[in-house]
């Protein structure tokens, strides 16, 4: 049985379009060891602000991004506007920790949001609620100077009402001085983290979530915004399970919810030099159409160089998705998940009467799909247009002819001994 989904109508690029890229660009990215490095390391401002000294991308061209977007096969993206940092990638006028104050100059946002419209890409905004930078953020479990012998002291003249309007104002700016924006991306809240002196982590009273999205909402009609407020379900427009992949389609109270999964090429979402686990070719296609094949959207991220540029071990996993894409988009854009059972070893994605066979493990001869005997008018491979016998071979062998054994219902495919030199093959059944 089918489960209700009724996405609202400003939705309907976003289940179209799929696959997005997501940047992760900031401070950190001189560090080079993790976006969370100024956390983990305990770093005060006054210590992280060598990074800020040293902010000179000058190998930045937007446009180039944008293409290697594109060529991967993504149709929208989404850019940290601030980190829990708390840099700013474009000319707040509410802060001097900003890129345009540093030796860049520029105002990195703008030139992206020019530069990612042209090549027609939708683009989204993460915002960052957390801010281990501005002075009134108290300190909390999750905070850089968590263990600050001072902390407490500090927290005496921090105030969460100064840094909630700094908060909004700077939602503000990003929501009506960049012209129409799609999607925005808040970054998170944490009730259930208490501290050691018993202050709760931060929640929506925390950013005063209600407004905020009320305020988003007045700015930009269109917008679909990510559920990280702690806000109740309903609020949100889409969920966002990050770095794990769901098997089945999320739901909450029994009603199927829009999706995004966010994910990365290695373990890390800023620029990380030395870290080693780079997700195989393979596991990024499978990943895509895994998600595609449980009715969501997949981000995946990007950590740009402190020069400005994609490192090579980044551009190499787009041009996988390219390589991929560019013969299968068919099988992902427009495509949700199926209501017909995939053999073992095989996933299904449809759009209408196309119903795509993903074939993980290449099997001999012949592949049987249960319910779908007398469904199908005509199969082909998506990657060549080859067509797909829908008969089963004869079983000649020495001791004579033996007849497949399937049970009722079910279509045998003929497929080639030798799997298609694609990463995953798709097979694209024309339903009746
Ligand atoms: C997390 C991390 C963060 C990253 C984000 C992306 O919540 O705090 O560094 O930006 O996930 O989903």
């Amino acid at each position: 049985m089918t489960l209700p989904f009724n996405p609202p109508e400003r939705a309907d690029w976003f289940i179209r379009d799929r696959f997005g890229m997501f940047i992760h660009w900031g401070l950190y990215a001189l560090g080079a060891r993790h976006e969370w490095l100024m956390n983990f390391e305990e770093i005060d401002p006054s210590t992280y602000y060598k990074y800020f000294q040293h902010y000179d991308p000058d190998l930045y061209n937007p446009r180039e991004w944008a293409e290697t977007a594109r060529r991967a096969g993504m149709r929208y993206a989404v850019i940290t506007a601030k980190h829990h940092e708390g840099f700013c990638n474009w000319d707040s006028q509410l802060t001097d920790y900003k890129v345009t104050n540093t030796p860049y100059g520029k105002d990195v946002l703008q030139e992206w949001v020019t530069a990612f419209r042209e090549a027609g890409l939708k683009i989204g905004f993460y915002y960052s609620l957390i801010d281990w930078h501005h002075p009134d953020f108290t300190i909390d479990s999750m905070h850089a100077l968590r263990n600050h012998p001072d902390a407490l002291e500090m927290n005496k003249i921090r105030d969460m009402n100064r840094y909630r309007a700094y908060l909004h104002g700077q939602v503000r700016e990003l929501l009506t001085g960049f012209g129409k924006i799609d999607l925005i991306w808040f970054d998170f809240s944490y009730p259930e983290r208490a501290w050691h002196d018993g202050t709760p982590g931060k929640d929506h009273n925390d950013w005063d979530s209600e407004n905020l999205l009320k305020m988003v909402r007045e700015l930009q009609p269109e917008i679909l915004v990510n559920n990280r407020l702690d806000l109740p379900l309903g609020a949100a427009d889409f969920y966002t399970p990050e770095q794990y992949q769901p098997e089945s389609w999320p739901t909450i109270q029994g009603q199927r919810v829009m999706w995004e999964l966010c994910q990365t090429f290695s373990g890390s979402w800023g620029y990380y030099r030395d870290e080693q686990t780079w997700k195989s070719p393979d596991q990024l296609i499978k990943m895509l159409i895994n998600t595609v094949a449980c009715g969501g959207n997949l981000l995946m991220n990007v950590g740009p160089t402190a020069r400005g540029t994609f490192d090579k071990r980044a551009t190499a996993a787009l041009e996988v998705y390219h390589e991929w894409l560019r013969l299968h988009g068919r099988a992902i854009y427009n495509c949700t998940q199926s209501d017909f059972t995939p053999p073992p070893g095989c996933r299904y994605t449809q759009n209408g009467k196309r119903l795509y066979l993903h074939i993980f493990s290449w099997p001999f001869q012949e592949i049987n799909l249960p319910g779908l005997a007398g469904k199908v008018e005509y199969a082909q491979f998506l990657n060549d247009a080859s067509e797909i016998l829908l008969a089963a071979p004869h079983h000649i062998t020495l001791v004579g002819e033996e007849a497949p054994e399937v049970e009722a219902g079910t279509l045998t495919l003929t497929l080639p001994v030798q799997k298609p030199d694609v990463q995953v093959p798709v097979i694209e059944l024309y339903l009746k």
